[in-house]
């Protein structure tokens, strides 16, 4: 039995994710991957039923499980807790010591959903490696009357172990690695900068070049195709792949994996609670779904993942599509379009007539 933990957490967090568990308990059941599901209070829910966003039975149940699935926290009625529903997950990525995020970008439909020309973002396929559990996010906040200061800290050893997830998953596709920094100005990113050039001797096979970020931000509007693998620090991270998602049409198509070292990883949408759509059945399940496929591909069940990653783009392809890329499809017709495909698939698999 493979155990999932699964927060869903504030805003569309609960929608989009029932429909990432709906598909996952399909293809659990027809292709018998044993997965098992138990849903735990995490984020604003978890403040409002326990006083903490991670309460210490969330906790708990995320390190006894073989993967968690979360789906969005935050919302405007948590700002002004002593502890916000945000703190709840970068507490957890801790926890779960998740320093690698990867969050891929892939330009479907010839890149005709994109607000670029689509001359421009057709075929653009891009890794973000994004360092999740170090910098200005977990150094000392302070804030007093008229001042205040966040410190950005990183070690050598924090650096060099997410360099080696981004530059094993250069070598598995096209064999480039674009390090973004702004070694023009920090130190951390000079610490950054030497340290992956020094990590990158270990991967002769993978070309490795070096971007500001103002520059890269540029860049990925302008040339999204020249990037492969992007490798950069939390901060930076989080803003470049908010940016990197639109260019496939929409925010709500990312899914992400979190990684450390061999305990369970965190898979998740990278979008937010998006509030002002939640309860409306007309959030964008992709991401979440993705997140889910991702999942599948890191737990190593056979093909699982890449038959629901298949499902997913094909249900895109054929024209299904939530508000936020133009369509009028809801979020739950959305994913049983996506279950469809799976029964047909399964089907077919099991050489029974359609
Ligand atoms: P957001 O990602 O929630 O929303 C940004 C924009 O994208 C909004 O217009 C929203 O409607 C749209 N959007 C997001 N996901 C979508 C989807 N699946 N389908 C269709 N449209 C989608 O970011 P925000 O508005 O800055 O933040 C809202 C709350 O979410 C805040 O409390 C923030 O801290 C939190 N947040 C949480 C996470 C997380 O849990 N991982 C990530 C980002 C933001
Ligand atoms: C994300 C989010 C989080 C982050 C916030 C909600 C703390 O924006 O997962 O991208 O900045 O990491
Ligand atoms: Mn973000």
């Amino acid at each position: 039995m493979i155990n999932i933990a699964v927060l869903p957490g504030d805003g569309i967090g609960p929608e989009v994710t029932r429909e990432a568990v709906e598909c996952l308990r399909l293809l659990s059941a027809r292709r018998n991957l044993g997965l098992h599901f138990t849903e735990h209070d995490f984020g604003g829910v978890a403040i409002d039923h326990h006083g903490t966003p991670l309460p210490e039975a969330t906790l708990h149940a995320c390190l006894a499980a073989d993967a968690v699935l979360l789906g969005a926290v935050g919302g405007d009625q948590w700002n002004d807790c002593p502890v916000r529903p945000e703190a709840g997950l970068l507490e957890i990525r801790q926890q779960l010591g998740l320093y690698a995020n990867l969050r891929p970008v892939k330009v479907m439909q010839g890149g005709q959903w994109s607000p670029l020309r689509s001359d421009v973002a057709a075929g653009s396929d891009i890794l973000v490696v994004r360092e999740l559990t170090g910098g200005i996010y977990y150094g000392e906040h302070r804030l007093a009357p008229g001042e205040a200061s966040d410190l950005c800290t990183y070690t050598r050893e924090q650096v060099e172990r997410v360099a080696h997830v981004a530059f094993k998953a250069a070598r598995a596709r096209s064999g480039k690695v674009t390090q973004v920094d702004k070694a023009n100005v920090l130190a951390t990113s000079k610490l950054w900068r030497s340290t992956v050039t020094d990590v990158a001797r270990n991967y002769p096979d993978v070309a490795l070049d070096h971007l500001y970020v103002d520059a890269c931000a540029m860049a990925v509007v302008t040339e999204p195709r020249r990037f492969d693998v992007v490798l950069t620090e939390n901060l930076f991270g989080d803003i470049l792949s908010d940016l990197l998602s639109v260019i496939g049409g929409s925010i709500g198509l990312l899914g992400s994996a979190s990684l450390g070292n061999g305990g369970p990883g965190l898979f998740e949408p990278i979008h937010g609670s998006a509030p002002q759509i939640a309860g409306l059945n007309i959030a964008n399940p992709a991401g979440a779904i993705a997140s889910a496929a991702m999942m599948l591909d890191e737990l190593g069940l056979g093909d699982g993942g890449a038959v629901l990653h298949e499902a997913l783009e094909a249900t895109l392809m054929a024209g299904c599509r939530t508000p936020d890329l133009g369509g009028d499809a809801s979020t739950s017709g959305f994913g049983e379009e996506v279950r469809d495909r799976l029964r047909v698939r399964s089907r077919r698999d099991h050489g029974l007539r359609n």
